[in-house]
């Protein structure tokens, strides 16, 4: 069974939680996207080239602790707009959607660019404010010293960059389902994105 799940959307709107429980609902695999471009910025803040650390990502680079924090993040999002970095990281995410036995990928650009063919598509979003609030208070449960203020700053800076790339930008691919978590618990989130992809498996949406 061949069943892909594309969730998309910016930074800190509740993708990796929501993307995390529709995988374990159906219990298909679940691939954080984010993570492959965390890891290229990593290496690229280790003094590496970009391109080469694309090409020769291996999956150990994505168990490093140090993925979290803000400076990586901005590193991804400065990664990310290199077309080359894209297009080493596209066999494996596609290998990775097609693959026996259902699975999600969150990212920017999986129902329009990596997957477009997903069976089921959800963008998910909330305000920056939002977003802001709940990225602070993660990374501060961290131990991070960060303030709120310096992390609205990033979220935005990320959003322009994430939405602004000529390459792959981010946006809604016309036939997703939008759910806005703004002024949603974790739970009706969840139970939205699991409402959504349940109508696709089933042929009605
Ligand atoms: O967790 P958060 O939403 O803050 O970020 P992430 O999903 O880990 O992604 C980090 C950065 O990688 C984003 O700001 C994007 O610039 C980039 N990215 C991308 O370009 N395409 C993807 N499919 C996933 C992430």
């Amino acid at each position: 069974m061949i069943f892909t799940v594309a969730i998309d959307g910016p930074a800190a709107a509740g993708k990796g939680t929501v993307s995390r429980a529709v995988a374990d609902h159906f219990g298909f695999r679940h691939l954080d996207t984010g993570l492959l471009y965390r890891a290229v910025g990593a290496r690229m803040l280790a003094g590496e080239d970009a391109v080469a650390a694309a090409e020769a990502l291996s999956p150990d680079d994505l168990r490093s602790p140090d993925l979290r924090t803000q400076d990586v993040a901005a590193a991804a999002s400065r990664v990310a707009v290199v077309p080359e970095v894209r297009a080493a990281l596209v066999a494996f995410q596609r290998g990775f959607a097609r693959s026996e036995g259902g699975a999600v990928l969150d990212g920017r650009d999986i129902g329009t660019v990596i997957c477009p063919e997903a069976e089921a598509k959800l963008y998910v979003t909330a305000s920056p404010e939002i977003r802001a609030e709940r990225r602070f208070a993660e990374l501060v449960a961290r131990g991070a010293e960060v303030t709120l203020a310096g992390v609205l700053e990033d979220v935005l800076a990320r959003d322009a960059r994430d939405m602004g790339r000529a390459e792959a930008p981010l946006r809604a691919a016309g036939d997703a389902t939008l759910i806005d978590t703004s002024d949603m618990a974790v739970e009706d989130a969840v139970a939205a994105a699991i409402a959504a992809v349940e109508v696709r498996r089933s042929g009605r949406g």
